[in-house]
């Protein structure tokens, strides 16, 4: 009877789901960075602290992005970022240029000064040892406040819950690496734009949502504009967790796949890639809202359409679209995937072939 048809249906796909949930977890759990790793890595941060402290006394080395939002793969970059906190201190290029010499001389890490950047850097590398069988890369930056902030806005978004949010995010860091959909200069999308991606997603397109939106929430206590303001703009974000997690609790119960599975059809099928803007922040927006998007000046801005062909509002620097770098082809190249993956998933094969399949090189 098509009664029992649907029974039989529905029940292969609770089947499908569970498998490929279990799959996900360990396929994830097997890329994530040993205890080794992590304690070479923040020996290194250790080291160069101390090296730069011989020029600025009153200087701090944080480390930010996924070595520390719990994003973290297996022998991915570091990046680390300098706060000076005396009043006069060497613009961020002069301090480039120095700690360029000096770790040159006083170290075994191949370097590259990039006094000159839009982010000043110095890019820093070791070549793999039998200690160290991948090497270490590692930027240095200068005063960059605001990537602190939106690391631990992504870390606490990962705390609240961590197995769904960081298993998702992980996966799809590996995807894409694999998939060759992760990388900026080559007109796709960087991690941090993937990571934005699921959050929205767990955030604004399911219901119930997964997560809450931390930039929205009632501050505890009045809070002041200098306390919550870098640069103009408004960093503040609902970071006590634990009190989060005793008042606040998601009544979405999807597991890891179902939300991939979502998440893939979402971004293949529903998002509004021509006039939409995935925001953190506030939802979905529009592009002619922000001004991203300008019929009328298409013809003779050509590149300013080019740059927000996909766009993804800054958590914090809202005028600032996380897609910029994403050209035609990259887009085009990003919905192709989303769309393969759907349709691996919609065959559901074994959870093994299935993962085998995603992220095939
Ligand atoms: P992997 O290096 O691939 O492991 O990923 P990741 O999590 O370190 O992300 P990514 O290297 O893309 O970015 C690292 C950090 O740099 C992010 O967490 C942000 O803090 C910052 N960042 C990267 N891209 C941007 C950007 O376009 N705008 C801003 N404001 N910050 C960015
Ligand atoms: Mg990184």
């Amino acid at each position: 009877s098509p009664y029992s048809s649907q029974r039989r249906h529905a029940s292969k796909h609770r089947f499908f789901v569970v498998e490929l949930s279990q799959a996900l977890f360990d396929f994830v759990i097997r890329l994530l960075p040993a205890q080794e790793e992590m304690a070479v890595k923040e020996d290194v941060r250790k080291l160069l602290e101390r090296l730069i402290r011989t020029i600025e006394p009153d200087s701090r080395l944080l480390s930010f992005g996924s070595t520390a939002n719990g994003f973290s793969l297996r022998n991915s970059d570091m990046d680390l970022c300098c706060l000076i906190d005396s009043a006069e201190r060497l613009s961020a290029s002069d301090m480039v240029t120095m700690l360029g010499d000096l770790l040159e001389r006083e170290t075994k890490f191949h370097v590259k000064p990039l006094p000159h950047a839009r982010i000043p850097i110095v890019k820093l590398s070791l070549d793999p040892s039998p200690g160290l069988p991948h090497g270490i890369a590692c930027d240095i930056g200068f005063e960059n406040r605001l990537a602190l902030e939106n690391t631990r806005l992504l870390m606490c978004y990962a705390m609240i819950d961590p197995t769904r949010v960081r298993t998702l995010v992980l996966f799809l860091k590996v995807w894409s690496k694999r998939r060759n959909i992760n990388s900026p200069y080559q007109g796709t999308l960087s991690s941090y734009g993937y990571v934005l991606l699921v959050i929205y997603f767990l955030i604004h397109v399911k219901n119930p949502p997964v997560l809450p939106n931390l930039q929205q929430m009632p501050p505890l206590r009045p809070i002041s504009q200098e306390d919550t303001h870098i640069g103009g703009h408004n960093t503040w974000f609902f970071d006590d967790i634990e009190l989060l997690r005793q008042r606040w609790q998601s009544s979405n119960t999807d597991s890891v796949a179902d939300l991939l599975i979502d998440f893939f059809r979402y971004y293949s099928r529903d998002f509004t890639y021509n006039t939409g803007v995935a925001s953190i922040r506030g939802g979905l927006l529009k592009k002619d809202s922000k001004g991203w998007q300008n019929e009328l000046a298409a013809g003779r801005y050509n590149d300013s359409r080019e740059r927000n062909r996909f766009c993804i509002e800054d958590p914090f620097e809202i005028d600032f679209n996380v897609a910029r770098c994403v050209t035609k082809e990259g887009l085009y190249q990003i919905r192709g995937e989303f769309m393969r993956a759907s349709r691996i998933l919609a065959m559901r094969p074994r959870a093994s072939v299935a993962l085998a399949q995603l992220c095939e090189e």
